[in-house]
């Protein structure tokens, strides 16, 4: 299969380089607007082929959508990044316009395509690329919640001091720092609920922590973070293409899941060849659903925007 990575930026670059050495696909075309720059990186990457032993091509390219021709998954993490102090929504003005254009030339040429959406705000740039291509809804993936619970298993992992990989844990919600919802109560230490090893109020701080767990590598690093974010991408590609049926928690179109429609929103889904497959409905309490209630209102507030811009 072909993948088709848009924007070079360090985000794109880390996502292309992880599909290259899972060799999750015979090709990966890496595209940007800045000259020289998606080629100059797909070369470094290739040079690294022979000594990590991985036979997927990279080929970078300029602007050239010809060249992402019949790609089977293409994940879009074109725009700018956020600075320290700003947040994902005050991006929307200047990447609403570069996501739609991007998506739009995407589909010219791999009309079979499986969006995946990265760039930020992602709840928005998701539901953008949803209205704005109308393509089936399971074709349409906002990466956010992958991202998310992995931080999340992440500072329950030091909370805990385990292996991060002996935990199940899922964010919901929007991939924003205030609407985002870490699901505590569905945490579990190898089937063991996190709640009996930890008290309320670390677990309320690995949720605090976990919902700004973007901003605070954006303070730390002077830009948006990558790595996890990259990672996060191409673990969606390996899902797709290695047909996983596993659960992610991803931004996807709602049309009564959730209590939620007309909206993109980060619930748990099963990722296929087909895209999002499934919703997977897990039971809320009262608190859970008036949080994600709530985050799905901050998250219509600025999908109105788009209609405000024209864009949809
Ligand atoms: C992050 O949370 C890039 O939105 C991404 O780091």
């Amino acid at each position: 299969m072909k993948v088709t990575v848009v924007g070079a930026g360090a985000v794109g670059a880390t996502c292309a380089d992880n599909i290259a050495r899972k060799e999750l696909a015979e090709e990966v075309v890496l595209l940007d607007i800045k000259e020289g720059f998606a080629e100059g990186k797909s070369i470094d990457m290739m040079q690294t082929a022979t000594l990590l032993g991985f036979d997927t091509k990279i080929t970078g390219v300029t602007g050239d959508y010809s060249k992402t021709a019949g790609s089977g998954v293409v994940v879009i993490t074109s725009g700018l990044p956020r600075k320290p102090g700003m947040t994902r929504e005050e991006l929307i003005g200047i990447n609403a316009g570069i996501v739609k254009g991007v998506a739009e030339n995407i589909l010219k040429y791999s009309p079979d395509a499986i969006f995946i959406v990265i760039s930020n705000p992602m709840d928005t740039m998701t539901y953008l690329a949803l209205k704005s291509l109308g393509l089936p809804k399971n074709r349409i993936i906002g990466m956010g919640g992958t991202l998310d619970s992995s931080r999340f298993k992440y500072y329950l992992s030091q909370a805990l001091s385990c292996n991060p990989n002996d935990l199940q844990g899922f964010v919901i919600g929007g991939h924003g720092d205030t609407t985002m919802i870490p699901l505590t109560r569905f945490a579990t230490y190898q089937g063991l609920p996190v709640s009996e090893l930890l008290d309320e109020e670390t677990l309320q701080k690995v949720a605090a922590d976990t919902m700004v767990g973007g901003a605070t590598l954006t303070g730390l690093i002077g830009t948006s973070a990558w790595y996890a974010p990259g990672a996060a991408g191409a673990a969606l590609v390996e899902a797709i293409v290695r047909d996983e049926k596993k659960l992610f928690t991803c931004c996807v179109a709602l049309e009564g899941e959730y209590g939620q429609s007309d909206i993109c929103l980060g619930v748990p889904v099963i990722i296929g060849r087909n895209g999002w497959e499934l919703i997977v409905d897990f039971p809320l309490n009262d608190t859970e659903q008036a949080a994600l209630n709530k985050s799905a209102d901050a998250v219509r507030g600025m999908n109105k925007v788009l209609a405000e811009m024209n864009l949809i």
